[in-house]
């Protein structure tokens, strides 16, 4: 049951009628959208004035006549055209309170799978391995477990594969940290700690830390040496590789534990960098084979997709890049390493769509890439990088730990753990002050309570954030407990199932046999409406990839839900019929609620 694409069907027949070319009617039919303001209706269509510049006639009667042509049917109340030509309309009552009776029986609750499932590799996460998850990792991993959520649930076959760092220069240094200074001890007790803790200590032995790896010359002796042992494991230096092999499940392990305390999906595959590494070779043949990829200054490069490849001060900086794939050393880089696993993607899976959740940084990488995997042949399919923006601290700079370091991300969540269970116990004393019903709890739920509130806040935060833009990490934001928060979700839903433990009224009934829905008010009405919105809203997130669309949609009904519980006695409504009306719109809003949290990666409790 997709509202906007119900209105939209109406609509189709009387379009089609005076659209000239019928390739367009769809771009026609786009043009109706939820109404911006609810006071003008439901819906709103917005092409007469397109049309009738098309058409060289006048909007408002192009709007008439298409209203005119509208098929009798029993969804639309009203249609009237308002200003130069806008459609607004709005709803019947009784076909919208049909509508939620029909979806309550529906575990899916009226979203219906698509008509064009599409094969999807999802490639996030995919961290640097070898040193401690950072805030950096939160993102990806976090809107790329909440896409492949929802565009699962959307019907698409989606495959996911962690493209780890498992083969980069941070290996030197665990290699040299593990040859020269070893606590074997520690390494024994606590291997991943120790691997850690070389990390940090090498890094600091560094003449100038820098953040970045640098691969260049460089005249620091320890660096050198680290890139020494990075080199030989590269060239398959027997000890080096063995030690690599060591490493690597300590390191996969480490990372798991912040995955599952995040609750992040499994992997459908983990295929890092070191997997493409024999492949890298094969793919500069062919590149260079086919006459793809040519010399330049000793090095090889894939010319940029206006098959250039500016060589100039000047022409650097008025063109693109091309894509460097064999360093004049005869290295091999991140590039070659993409087109490798493309080149595996495209073998082994067949996919449509190849998406890659990766910072912002990265937005020249994946445009060399594509352009060079279009030159390539691999045209057929959409490559899209997914774009997202930094974490910054509240003084909007990046964020930094007190000593200038980056925060750990494992620690991150434990200190919104505290803080939410700090929260959440000062809100129980709060709620008991006031003489509210506040459920007796065990330590062992409060504590599953504060789990869920903390990396709740931490996700929702940003996953409510259009993801192209940066955001500041505030704890004391993330956690509140009014607003567009995990929090206010949380409670909201347990507020929904606490109405039912209280009338001590079991649910089943409302979804095997809803009753009739009644739309007495305005605020029930408008809960009905947002209920229905939910497979458009979903269908409109997954179109561009954006999950603040869905915290967008979850704030709207929340706030619908707040206004109809202050204006509806539920469990005290005038008649039973009302009662039994109002009831299943409570159990579908905690429904509505559970699931799009769910897709969002984001548990909700039963109490709180
Ligand atoms: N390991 C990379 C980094 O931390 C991210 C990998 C993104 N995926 C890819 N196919 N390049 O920067």
């Amino acid at each position: 049951m997709n509202l906007l694409a119900e209105v939209r069907a109406l609509f189709q027949p009387a379009l089609a009628a005076i659209v000239p070319d019928a390739t367009k009617v769809p771009d026609f039919l786009a043009m109706i959208r939820p109404a911006q303001d609810a006071k003008n209706g439901d819906y709103q269509a917005n092409f007469a004035m397109p049309l009738a510049k098309l058409l060289g006639r006048n909007p408002q009667k192009v709007a008439d006549e298409i209203i005119g042509a509208l098929p009798t049917n029993d969804v639309i109340a009203s249609v009237v055209v308002a200003g130069p030509g806008f459609i607004n309309l709005k709803l019947r009552d009784d076909w919208l309170a049909q509508q939620v009776q029909a979806i309550a029986t529906e575990p899916r609750i009226g979203v219906s799978p698509t008509a064009h499932p599409r094969t999807i590799v999802i490639d996030y996460s995919g961290p640097n391995v070898a040193k401690p998850l950072h805030v950096g990792h939160l993102r990806s991993t976090i809107i790329g477990d909440a896409l492949t959520r929802l565009l699962r649930f959307l019907g698409h076959t989606v495959i996911t594969d962690n493209h780890l760092g498992d083969w980069g220069t941070q290996f030197g240094i665990l290699l040299y940290g593990y040859k020269h200074h070893l606590d074997r001890a520690a390494y024994e007790q606590d291997p991943v700690r120790e691997l850690a803790r070389l990390y940090v200590a090498v890094r600091k032995l560094f003449r100038q830390a820098t953040e970045e790896d640098d691969e260049g010359a460089t005249d620091d002796p320890v660096k050198t040496a680290c890139q020494q042992e990075t080199a030989k494991l590269h060239a398959g230096d027997p000890e080096n590789v063995a030690l690599w092999q060591q490493f690597m499940p300590h390191c996969l392990a480490e990372i798991q534990v912040i995955y599952d305390r995040l609750g992040i999906q499994k992997f459908d595959h983990i295929l890092g960098e070191s997997f493409y590494n024999p492949l890298l070779a094969g793919v500069v043949e062919s590149l260079l084979a086919h006459g793809q990829a040519v010399e330049s200054n000793g090095a090889i490069v894939v010319p940029n997709a206006a098959g250039t490849i500016p060589q100039t001060p000047e022409e650097m900086k008025k063109q693109e890049p091309p894509a460097l794939i064999r360093k004049r050393d005869g290295a091999f880089t991140y590039t070659t390493t993409d087109l490798a696993t493309i080149r595996y993607r495209m073998e082994t899976f067949r996919p449509d769509t190849v998406l890659y959740v990766v910072d912002f940084r990265q937005s020249l990488h994946f445009k060399t890439l594509f352009a060079a995997a279009n030159r390539w042949g691999y045209t057929g399919t959409e490559f899209q990088h997914l774009s997202f923006g930094s974490v910054l601290g509240a003084d909007g700079k990046p964020l930094r730990t007190r000593d200038g370091g980056v925060p750990e991300l494992g620690e991150l969540i434990s200190q919104a753990v505290a803080l939410g269970l700090e929260k959440y116990e000062a809100s129980v004393a709060e709620r008991t002050a006031h003489g509210h019903d506040v459920p007796e709890l065990t330590e062992a739920t409060k504590r599953d309570i504060a789990e869920a509130v903390g990396i709740g806040a931490i996700k929702y935060a940003d996953l409510s954030q259009n993801r192209t833009s940066d955001y500041k990490f505030d704890y004391e934001k993330m956690l509140a407990t009014e607003g567009n928060t995990a929090t206010y979700m949380q409670y909201a839903y347990a507020r929904c199932r606490a109405i039912f433990r209280k009338g001590e009224i079991d649910t089943a009934r409302f979804r095997t046999h809803p009753p009739a829905v009644q739309l007495t008010t305005s605020q029930e009405r408008a809960v009905a409406l947002q209920l229905l919105r939910l497979s458009e809203s979903l269908e409109v997130a997954a179109a561009d990839y954006l999950p603040h669309l869905l915290t967008a949609y979850l704030w709207d009904l929340c706030k619908a839900m707040s206004r109809f519980y202050d204006e509806c006695p539920v469990l005290t409504a005038e008649s039973p019929e009302l009662r039994d009306s109002r009831l299943l719109l409570v159990d579908l809003i905690g429904r509505t609620i559970q699931q799009t949290m769910e897709l969002l990666g984001i548990r909700v409790v039963e109490q709180m």
